[in-house]
């Protein structure tokens, strides 16, 4: 038996990746709202697949519970997929992990040692130097008490189930032979190769991961304004050729090596300034990772400046798209709501936004002063220019409007 704690995108598609290879799971979140939705067979967020996931195992071997201790008591294995945000000086902020964990230990069982598995993103050494001794200071000595080990998650948002179930690879990072070994039993199920790799080395691969995708982003960020600088270049069909070739062509990485408005989302913005933090704090100055950071951090204002070139602030303006990315509704750190920021700072005052799915949640996220149309036919005839801030396929026709201004930030 596991028990998840945590049950965002990671966590519930742990605990019902899990529930479909016939383990019974038991899941936990403090926010009771999340809760009553998902015990209601409905999704908090937007993600294909998981809905028909949850209706098939809810009740069934996924059991949402607030009864911290007969879950941990039962549970051999206990996953922490809670968040690691923003800390105050980029570094991650560890206390949502640190709360979980310390709920686990009053019903952990020396006797019985339980597997505790952070696959919540950490920067590396974190398990080594403060969840280690953390477990330690409160009486369990780790390898013999309790087992530990870190297991990086590479789900894409939209991608969940399929990223999950069909993971490219498992990574395990542990130092102990006995954890490696649980967690290969654990998840033998899968059929996908599992890589066993130090403490570090875990937690450090998740990094490289997601700063590569940023300064893939930055790069392409960067290039297209020295293209715009330079003028007469068309930057979409650059990009697009630039695809063409066979090196990158077939690697489904090309979504990164194109320009947009900057990275946005839960992971990558938090992950690379955390990375950049840690090497800090290593004596290290990550050169390139601080100026992957910068550049992504001047793309509101460069957009916004863009803007300005081309239609006056006293002009309607409607912004199409809010979520970070398209076929999602996760609105967190997205480049919308910092692109209306810097707007509205330069005197634009009659600023409307849509987008198919994240109204709602933008609202209720950014609380801006602004207004909102729902649908695409009531902000294209409200607005003297449409900008495109995120790439909804359905504003590729809005592109051929000849009646207004229409600025494509994401290069459709
Ligand atoms: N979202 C992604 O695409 C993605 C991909 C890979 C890794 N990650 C990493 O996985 C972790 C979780 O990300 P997410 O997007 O699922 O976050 P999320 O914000 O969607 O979910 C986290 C959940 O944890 C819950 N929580 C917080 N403290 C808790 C506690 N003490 N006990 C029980 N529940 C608690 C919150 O209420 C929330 O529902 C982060 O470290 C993130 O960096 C995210």
């Amino acid at each position: 038996m596991i028990t998840v704690f945590g049950l965002g995108f990671v966590g519930l598609t742990t605990a019902l990746g899990f529930s479909h290879f016939g383990k019974r799971v038991y899941g936990i979140d403090t926010n009771q709202e999340r809760v009553a939705i998902l015990k209601n067979n409905s999704l908090p967020f937007l993600e294909p697949h998981l809905d028909i996931a949850l209706a098939e195992h809810n009740n069934r071997n996924f059991i949402i519970t607030d009864d911290v201790q007969n879950a941990i008591a039962n549970s051999e294995y206990i996953f922490y997929c809670v968040g690691t945000p923003y800390g105050e000086n980029g570094e991650a902020d560890l206390h949502y992990l640190f709360s979980a964990l310390k709920d686990t230990f009053p019903y952990m069982n020396k006797e019985k040692p339980k597997t505790l598995i952070i696959k919540s993103t950490i920067p590396p050494s974190t398990t080594k130097e403060k969840i280690i001794p953390f477990i330690e200071e409160h009486g369990w000595s780790v390898g013999d008490d309790v087992y530990v080990a870190n297991n990086p998650e590479f789900l894409r948002e939209g991608h969940c189930w399929e990223d999950f179930i069909y993971a490219d690879r498992i990574v395990i990072g542990s130092d102990n032979e006995e954890t490696v070994d649980r967690l290969k039993n654990l998840y033998e199920a899968f059929n996908v190769p599992i890589f066993a790799v130090s403490s570090n080395t875990g937690e450090y691969i998740k990094y490289l991961s997601n700063t590569l995708l940023a300064t893939l982003i930055s790069y392409s960020n960067e290039m297209a304004d020295v293209a715009e600088h330079i003028g007469n270049i068309d930057v979409t069909k650059a990009f697009n050729i630039l695809h063409m070739d066979k090196r990158w062509n077939k690697c489904n990485m090309t979504s990164y090596v194109y320009p947009g408005c900057g990275y946005g989302g839960y992971c990558l913005p938090k992950d690379t300034n955390a990375l950049y933090t840690i090497a800090k704090v290593k004596g290290r100055n990550a050169e390139i990772l601080g100026n992957v950071i910068k550049t992504n951090n001047n793309m509101p204002k460069i957009i916004a400046n863009r803007i300005e070139k081309h239609i006056s602030n006293d002009k309607k303006i409607g912004i199409l798209g809010l979520s970070f990315k398209p076929n999602s509704n996760d609105v967190r750190d997205c480049a919308s709501a910092k692109i209306i920021n810097e707007l509205q700072k330069k005197g634009y005052c009659n600023i409307c936004g849509y987008d198919p799915v994240a109204i709602n949640e933008f609202k209720e996220y950014y609380n801006l002063n602004m207004d909102y149309k729902y649908n695409l036919e009531d902000i294209c005839e409200y607005a003297d220019a449409l900008i495109i801030l995120t790439a909804w396929s359905e504003f590729k026709k809005v592109k051929n409007r000849i009646d207004k201004l229409v600025l494509d930030y994401r290069y459709m």
